[in-house]
Protein backbone atom coordinates (compact mmCIF):
# COMPACT_ATOMS: atom_id res chain seq x y z
CA UNK A 1 0.00 0.00 0.00
CA UNK A 2 2.70 2.64 0.54
CA UNK A 3 4.53 1.65 -2.53
CA UNK A 4 1.32 2.62 -4.13
CA UNK A 5 1.40 6.02 -2.34
CA UNK A 6 4.44 6.32 -2.97
CA UNK A 7 4.17 5.87 -6.97
CA UNK A 8 0.95 8.39 -7.24
CA UNK A 9 2.67 10.40 -5.82
CA UNK A 10 5.58 10.21 -7.67
CA UNK A 11 4.11 10.63 -10.73
CA UNK A 12 1.82 13.51 -9.42
CA UNK A 13 4.99 15.24 -8.37
CA UNK A 14 6.50 14.77 -12.32
CA UNK A 15 3.02 15.74 -13.91
CA UNK A 16 2.89 18.79 -11.82
CA UNK A 17 6.67 20.19 -12.43
CA UNK A 18 5.62 19.05 -16.24
CA UNK A 19 2.27 21.51 -16.05
CA UNK A 20 4.74 24.44 -14.04
CA UNK A 21 7.46 24.35 -17.28
CA UNK A 22 4.53 24.56 -19.69
CA UNK A 23 2.99 27.12 -18.15
CA UNK A 24 6.42 29.26 -17.38
CA UNK A 25 6.67 29.38 -21.62
CA UNK A 26 3.96 32.17 -21.00
CA UNK A 27 5.71 34.47 -19.24
CA UNK A 28 9.34 34.76 -21.26
CA UNK A 29 12.19 36.05 -19.94
CA UNK A 30 12.53 40.04 -20.95
CA UNK A 31 14.56 42.91 -20.50
CA UNK A 32 13.10 46.07 -19.61
CA UNK A 33 15.58 48.74 -20.83
CA UNK A 34 15.05 52.14 -20.68
CA UNK A 35 13.35 54.08 -23.66
CA UNK A 36 16.53 55.52 -26.08
CA UNK A 37 14.29 58.57 -26.46
CA UNK A 38 13.82 60.20 -22.99
CA UNK A 39 13.82 64.19 -22.02
CA UNK A 40 16.21 65.80 -19.83
CA UNK A 41 14.73 69.26 -19.25
CA UNK A 42 15.49 72.82 -20.49
CA UNK A 43 18.94 74.16 -21.86
CA UNK A 44 18.69 76.44 -19.07
CA UNK A 45 18.87 73.91 -16.54
CA UNK A 46 22.46 73.15 -16.71
CA UNK A 47 25.36 74.70 -16.38
CA UNK A 48 28.68 75.29 -18.46
CA UNK A 49 30.28 72.21 -18.39
CA UNK A 50 30.21 68.56 -17.93
CA UNK A 51 26.42 67.17 -16.15
CA UNK A 52 26.40 63.65 -14.67
CA UNK A 53 22.75 63.47 -14.01
CA UNK A 54 21.91 61.13 -16.59
CA UNK A 55 25.59 58.94 -16.33
CA UNK A 56 23.80 56.39 -14.43
CA UNK A 57 20.24 55.90 -15.95
CA UNK A 58 21.44 56.59 -19.30
CA UNK A 59 24.94 56.13 -20.01
CA UNK A 60 24.93 59.94 -21.24
CA UNK A 61 27.05 63.08 -20.42
CA UNK A 62 24.84 66.42 -21.11
CA UNK A 63 28.09 69.24 -22.27
CA UNK A 64 27.39 72.65 -22.20
CA UNK A 65 29.14 75.46 -24.05
CA UNK A 66 28.84 78.76 -24.52
CA UNK A 67 26.62 78.41 -27.78
CA UNK A 68 25.37 75.02 -27.83
CA UNK A 69 24.36 71.83 -25.69
CA UNK A 70 25.65 68.48 -26.88
CA UNK A 71 24.80 64.90 -25.39
CA UNK A 72 28.07 62.72 -25.36
CA UNK A 73 27.30 58.70 -25.15
CA UNK A 74 29.41 57.52 -22.46
CA UNK A 75 31.14 54.21 -24.09
CA UNK A 76 35.15 54.24 -24.83
CA UNK A 77 35.20 54.03 -28.51
CA UNK A 78 38.66 51.51 -27.78
CA UNK A 79 36.54 48.53 -26.38
CA UNK A 80 33.31 49.91 -25.02
CA UNK A 81 33.90 50.53 -21.52
CA UNK A 82 32.38 53.27 -19.93
CA UNK A 83 34.68 56.37 -19.18
CA UNK A 84 35.22 58.88 -15.91
CA UNK A 85 34.50 61.93 -15.87
CA UNK A 86 37.29 63.87 -14.27
CA UNK A 87 36.85 67.57 -13.08
CA UNK A 88 40.10 68.54 -12.09
CA UNK A 89 42.11 67.08 -15.39
CA UNK A 90 39.03 68.36 -17.37
CA UNK A 91 38.97 64.65 -19.04
CA UNK A 92 37.17 61.86 -19.84
CA UNK A 93 39.64 58.95 -18.76
CA UNK A 94 38.23 55.02 -19.61
CA UNK A 95 39.58 53.36 -16.12
CA UNK A 96 39.99 49.93 -18.88
CA UNK A 97 43.67 50.96 -20.54
CA UNK A 98 43.61 54.69 -20.06
CA UNK A 99 41.98 56.69 -23.30
CA UNK A 100 41.61 60.06 -22.68
CA UNK A 101 39.28 62.36 -24.03
CA UNK A 102 38.73 65.85 -23.67
CA UNK A 103 35.99 68.07 -22.67
CA UNK A 104 34.19 67.43 -26.22
CA UNK A 105 34.44 63.72 -26.38
CA UNK A 106 37.72 64.11 -28.59
CA UNK A 107 40.20 61.21 -28.32
CA UNK A 108 43.37 62.38 -27.40
CA UNK A 109 45.62 59.73 -25.24
CA UNK A 110 45.34 55.92 -25.08
CA UNK A 111 44.56 53.28 -27.71
CA UNK A 112 41.02 55.11 -28.31
CA UNK A 113 40.60 54.99 -32.36
CA UNK A 114 37.94 58.45 -32.42
CA UNK A 115 35.94 60.40 -30.39
CA UNK A 116 32.93 58.81 -28.39
CA UNK A 117 29.54 59.12 -30.41
CA UNK A 118 27.20 61.82 -29.72
CA UNK A 119 22.95 61.43 -29.29
CA UNK A 120 20.76 63.11 -31.80
CA UNK A 121 19.29 65.93 -29.69
CA UNK A 122 16.29 68.49 -30.46
CA UNK A 123 13.81 70.53 -28.48
CA UNK A 124 9.98 69.67 -28.29
CA UNK A 125 7.00 71.77 -28.18
CA UNK A 126 7.82 72.60 -24.64
CA UNK A 127 11.25 73.49 -24.84
CA UNK A 128 12.71 70.51 -23.63
CA UNK A 129 15.97 68.88 -25.16
CA UNK A 130 14.72 65.46 -26.01
CA UNK A 131 17.81 62.83 -26.41
CA UNK A 132 17.35 59.93 -28.77
CA UNK A 133 19.86 56.64 -28.40
CA UNK A 134 19.21 55.26 -30.94
CA UNK A 135 20.58 57.71 -33.62
CA UNK A 136 24.38 58.20 -32.43
CA UNK A 137 26.64 60.86 -34.78
CA UNK A 138 30.53 59.18 -34.72
CA UNK A 139 33.29 61.41 -35.87
CA UNK A 140 35.47 58.59 -37.61
CA UNK A 141 39.24 59.07 -38.23
CA UNK A 142 38.41 59.02 -42.01
CA UNK A 143 36.93 62.20 -42.04
CA UNK A 144 32.62 63.18 -42.43
CA UNK A 145 32.27 63.74 -38.61
CA UNK A 146 28.99 63.37 -37.39
CA UNK A 147 29.47 66.45 -34.98
CA UNK A 148 28.84 68.80 -37.32
CA UNK A 149 25.05 67.84 -38.35
CA UNK A 150 22.93 70.29 -36.76
CA UNK A 151 20.80 67.07 -34.85
CA UNK A 152 24.23 66.49 -32.89
CA UNK A 153 23.22 69.74 -31.14
CA UNK A 154 21.05 72.32 -29.99
CA UNK A 155 22.16 75.98 -30.09
CA UNK A 156 21.56 77.60 -26.63
CA UNK A 157 19.12 80.43 -28.46
CA UNK A 158 17.02 77.23 -28.64
CA UNK A 159 17.68 77.43 -32.84
CA UNK A 160 19.99 75.17 -34.58
CA UNK A 161 22.28 76.64 -36.44
S1 LIG B 1 38.01 50.32 -23.47
FE1 LIG B 1 38.57 52.35 -23.06
S2 LIG B 1 40.68 52.37 -23.39
FE2 LIG B 1 40.14 50.35 -23.81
Amino acid sequence: MNRRRFTWAAVCAFFGVAVLMFLRFFFPRTLFEPSPRFRIGQPSDFQPGVDERFRQSHRVWVVRQPEKLFVIFARCTHLGCTPNWSETENKFKCPCHGSGYDMEGRNFEGPAPRPMDRAHVELDAEGQVVVDLSRLYACPPSGGCGFEQAESFVTLSGTRS
